[in-house]
């Protein structure tokens, strides 16, 4: 039983996801991607080509499928905030089976979406820290020397998060299952919010935000720890301005990586988050309002 291959299920096998279903398929497990017909198309013929200095180079085989068809073991939700809605199209309740759902987006917000449309029970917290990019489809380029999985479920059975654990482990990945879920999706998007928001609003890497917008980038950590510590009763300013320090000056977030090419930001699921929860609990934000009032004209040109 240990031993059987599990059915791993990728929405959106993008840079997260495509190395999620290479390796899980290079370590023997069954693995489906559930992609745009196109996408589908290339995945079935070439399967997908992983580039990485820490798990070396190789193509994998994977199933692809424009819906999930058959019941999984476990699913994980790798599409950007901004295609999430569209994406679960593909996932019907009805045919997930008992699957573990484990969403690996940035943000907080798509957890109520998904305990909305799937049972409760299914649906874990995830974080990954990891740099991956997909070129084009089938491609993943995975750029960082690690890639760690943290899960925690206010929702989920804690045994049910160590099998899911054990499994990543068991294809390559670093996984570790934490005790509180806010806690962890808030110290992530503590300091990802104010990275992402200033390296995109002022179009520079970090290097420039930290010598040239330092205050802006200061006062958004203090409105996003405020929040943080308001949501889930633990503030993280301090881990957010060692991430921000340790950081090379040439790093760019994601979010400016997308804008610089005009392709849709994770805006609303970042900045738009830290918003809501802030006006949730009647904490002003002026800083980041102001900076997302900003960055507005860009989203939409
Ligand atoms: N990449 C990282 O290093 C990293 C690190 C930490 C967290 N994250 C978070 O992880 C999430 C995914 O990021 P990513 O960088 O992996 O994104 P990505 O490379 O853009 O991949 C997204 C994938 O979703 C697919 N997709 C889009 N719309 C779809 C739909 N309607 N149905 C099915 N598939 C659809 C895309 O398909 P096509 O290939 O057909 O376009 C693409 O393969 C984001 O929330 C991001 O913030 C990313």
């Amino acid at each position: 039983m240990e031993n059987s291959p599990q059915h791993i299920v990728v929405l959106g096998p993008g840079g997260v996801g495509g190395l999620i279903a290479a390796l899980a398929s290079r370590a023997g497990q069954r693995v489906t991607c559930l992609a745009s017909e196109s996408t589908a198309d290339v995945l079935r013929r070439d399967g997908i080509a992983v580039s990485s200095a820490q798990f070396g180079h190789f193509t994998a085989p994977v199933e692809a499928d424009t819906t999930l068809c058959e019941p999984a073991d476990l699913v994980f939700v790798t599409v950007k905030a901004t295609s999430l809605e569209a994406a679960l199209e593909r996932l019907d309740p009805d045919a997930i089976g008992d699957a573990l759902i484990v969403p690996l987006l940035n943000g907080v917000d798509h957890m109520t979406l998904l305990r909305e449309r799937y049972s409760p029970g299914q649906v874990t917290g995830g974080v990954i820290r990891v740099e991956a990019t997909r070129p084009r489809p089938g491609i993943v380029e995975h750029a960082s020397s690690f890639a760690d999985i943290d899960l925690a479920s206010s929702t989920t059975d804690h045994a049910r998060l160590d099998e899911a654990a054990a499994t990543l482990s068991a294809i390559g990945l670093g996984a570790r299952v934490l005790d509180d879920e806010a806690q962890m999706l808030w110290a992530k998007l503590s300091f990802l919010g104010p990275f992402a928001l200033s390296t995109t609003v002022n179009r520079a890497p970090i290097g420039v935000v930290r010598t040239e917008h330092a205050d802006e980038l200061e006062a958004m950590i203090d409105e996003a720890a405020l929040v943080s510590y308001a949501e889930c009763g633990a503030r993280f300013d301090e881990r957010a301005r060692q991430l921000a320090d340790a950081l090379g000056d040439a790093a760019k977030s994601s979010m400016l990586r997308d804008a610089e090419a005009g392709r849709p930001t994770e805006i609303d699921a970042i900045g738009g988050a830290l918003l809501r929860a802030g006006e949730r609990h009647g904490i002003d934000t002026p800083v980041i309002r102001d900076v997302m009032t900003r960055l507005q004209p860009q989203q939409s040109s």
